[in-house]
């Protein structure tokens, strides 16, 4: 008989590097498979729909919108055995030992989100969870400066980068954020 053990999977990069549209592949795979999946997004990101997790490309999955991790807990179902949370550096510091649960029960865990912040600096829960995930992947979009790897997120306040002080939290897209490389992301101070 296989074992059949819990993971925790992580999707991480800047904007636009595709954690979105990696985690809808990984969860109609999954779904294929004839697994029970339950798909999560904090409520915050109201981007597009709030049924939904949308790509930048379009791509779109149905999701139970969350404003805590807790609330995960209280959806989920018993029968489910495939878990996806995207935006995943939006919910609070409970989404960590909530993820050692669930795989520790045998549930497959997915989780998408920034890795950095648009300061560079590490995003909410997500080193924690980088740390403690059996697997990583850091995608990289494409720096509109110079065409190299981009690692990081730059944000533009009327096209200006945004100040090391400003809020961390700022829902939006391609209006206010830009991936770039390390050395064509400036964050004044
Ligand atoms: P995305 O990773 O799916 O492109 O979405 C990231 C969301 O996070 C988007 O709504 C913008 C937001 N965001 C912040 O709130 N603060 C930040 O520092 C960055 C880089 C993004
Ligand atoms: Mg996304």
């Amino acid at each position: 008989m296989r074992h059949h053990s819990g993971t925790v999977e992580v999707i991480c990069g800047s904007m636009f590097c595709g954690k979105t549209e990696e985690l809808i592949r990984r969860v109609r795979r999954a779904v294929i498979a004839k697994q029970k999946v339950q798909v999560f997004k904090p409520a915050i990101d109201d981007r597009y729909s709030i049924q939904h997790i949308t790509s930048h490309n379009g791509q779109n999955i149905d999701a139970q919108a969350v404003n805590t991790a807790d609330e995960i807990t209280q959806l989920l179902r018993p029968e489910t055995t495939v878990v996806a949370v995207d935006e995943v550096q939006f919910l609070d510091y409970a989404i960590v030992p909530l993820t050692g649960t669930l795989a520790a029960r045998g549930i497959r865990v997915i989780l998408a989100g920034l890795d950095l912040d648009f300061r560079g600096e590490p995003f909410g829960s997500m080193p924690e969870l980088l740390a403690r995930a059996e697997d990583v992947t850091k995608l990289h979009a494409i720096c509109v400066v110079c065409g190299e790897q981009a690692s990081r997120t730059q944000r533009l306040v009327n096209g200006q980068p945004a100040n090391f002080n400003d809020p961390i939290i700022m829902v939006g897209a391609q209006e206010v954020y830009e991936p770039r490389c390390r050395d064509h992301h400036i964050v004044p101070r």
